[in-house]
Order: C-alpha cells, then structure tokens, then sequence
C-alpha cells in the first residue's frame, strides 16, 4: 500500500494509472477503522483494480468543536487494517492540502428538501461539510466507483445528488450495514462508549426490528410507537425514529410498502444513528 500526504503527489499517481485504465474504487473515510469501513474495501476490491481509501477528519462537517476534537483518530491500527485488506492507495492529507488556508464551505441548501430533515435538522451545516470536502476529494482521487455504508443513509442520498449533479461518470455502490453481534450498528463513535452504555445499544437496532416485524398496514404505527417509547427512556436521549419515504425522506403519514425508519439518539456523550428498509 502506498501512502500518500500531498494532494499534488496524489494527482500525478492517479494521472499515471488513468494512463492505463485502471478503474479506481474509492472508498472516502475519516478513519478509526472498523470492519464496516473494511467491508466497503471488500466490496472496491472486486470490482476495481486499485482501491484508493481516505482518511481525513473533515473538520467542516462538524458542528460541534468538541465532537471533532473527541473524533477517534487512530492511524496505526487503520493502515494495520488497510493492509489486511490489500488496499493499494492510503490518501491521509492535512487539512491545509485540502482546503489550502481557508476552510469554506458550499451549501447543499438546493439538493432536496430531503437534506433540510433528520441530520440535516439536527447538525445545521453538516452536509454542506460533507459535500465540500467529497467534491475536494473525488477531483483528486478521480474515481469510477465509490462506496458509501447505508449506516449514514441520509449521506448516501446526499452523496448520489452531488453526483448526478457535478460527477455522472462515477458509479456509487450503497454496502450494507455491518453489525456486532448484539446489532449495534458498527461506528467509529462506539468507542466512546463506556460499558453500561455499550449494554444497552443493540436496543437500538432491536427497536428497529419492531418496526421492521409490524411491517403491516395494520400494525405500523403500533410498533412505531412502540418502538420510539423504547427509546425515550433513560439513559437513552431520544432524537428521532421514524419512518420516510427512501427517496425523498418525507414522514410517512399512511402506509407505504417500501419504507425507511432512521433512528438518531445519545447515549451518554455519543450520538448514534442506525436505519433498516421495510417492505419488498
Ligand atoms: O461518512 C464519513 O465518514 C464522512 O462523512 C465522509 C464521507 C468520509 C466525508 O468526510
């Protein structure tokens, strides 16, 4: 694997392996590497001839100072983990080599009014962040397939507006969520949690089995209900659970076959999010 710092180092690399057609997967991370972010290498691996993975805390898509200061950084063991997987490209920048001196941001305010609810609600800027750095990041890495974790849902459906719109020629692939055992949806955030808290997250996901089990048009809003009382118990702080169209992420206020819930919550000092599709 090759290890690269400089945006301009990165650009003649990939201009050589454009010269011979190699399809490049790119899988953007902001690193602590867990076995979601190694199954989207898996996924790049097979269908691409050089898998290029970032890491870079993207510091715009944060809106609190204190959650990217906490943000787990640890890059040992993430090339540790890369290496395991064969990745070829490891594009770790400072911040200066992406943004050069000013850390502006483009607005995502026009993509949809799917970007205005859930996270876009409840992180003012955040995908704005996201789309900044991943417009920075695909002009260099130049890639013809990416792949994103349905974990950020919400991002996904972000990340395939900024294509249509501005990238056409690149392939997104959405990988499904990996899981511990117990549910809980694997995230770089886990770590921060302590040992009660870790105990009672696969409620999370066990909530949204509920949902997913009264799937009817008689029983959905039973479960729903149900499962959003789950969650609003202490120690859980509930943010949202609910279910939306998977296109334009608006409410559902009748049943609909095919369906989305999304859930958000804090759990201590960390946030979580997971989701699952209901329906055929
Ligand atoms: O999902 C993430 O880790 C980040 O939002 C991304 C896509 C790497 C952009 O910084």
């Amino acid at each position: 694997m090759i290890l690269i710092k400089k945006s301009s180092d990165l650009l003649s690399h990939i201009s050589e392996l454009k010269k011979a057609n190699r399809i490049i997967g790119f899988v953007p991370t902001m690193g602590a590497l867990h076995d979601g972010h190694l199954s989207l290498i898996e996924s790049a691996k097979q269908k691409c001839d050089i898998v290029v993975c970032s890491i870079f805390v993207n510091p715009t898509q944060f809106n609190q100072a204190s959650d990217l200061a906490s943000y787990p950084r640890t890059l040992e063991n993430d090339i540790r983990l890369l290496l395991s997987k064969s990745c070829d490209i490891l594009f770790h920048p400072e911040i200066d080599e992406v943004y050069g001196n000013l850390l502006e941001k483009e607005s995502s305010e026009d993509y949809g009014s799917f970007i205005h609810v859930l996270e876009g609600a409840s992180r003012p800027g955040h995908f704005d962040g996201v789309v900044t750095v991943l417009r920075k990041l695909f002009l260099l890495v130049q890639p013809n397939q990416v792949y994103f974790g349905q974990k950020d849902y919400q991002q996904c459906l972000v990340v395939k507006t900024l294509i249509q719109r501005s990238f056409q020629d690149i392939v997104f692939n959405l990988c499904p969520i990996a899981r511990e055992k117990d549910g809980l949806a694997m995230s770089s955030r886990n770590v921060r949690l302590n040992q009660s808290e870790r105990e009672v997250a696969p409620k999370i996901f066990e909530s949204l089995q509920l949902v997913a089990q009264n799937w009817t048009i008689t029983n959905w809003e039973l479960g729903l209900n149900q499962a959003q009382v789950n969650l609003q118990k202490p120690p859980f702080q509930f943010e949202y659970l609910c279910a939306c169209d998977p296109m334009s992420l608006d409410s559902l206020t009748h049943f609909q076959s095919n369906a989305i819930i999304l859930v958000a919550v804090q759990l201590g000092s960390t946030r979580l999010i997971d989701n699952i599709l209901v329906g055929s």
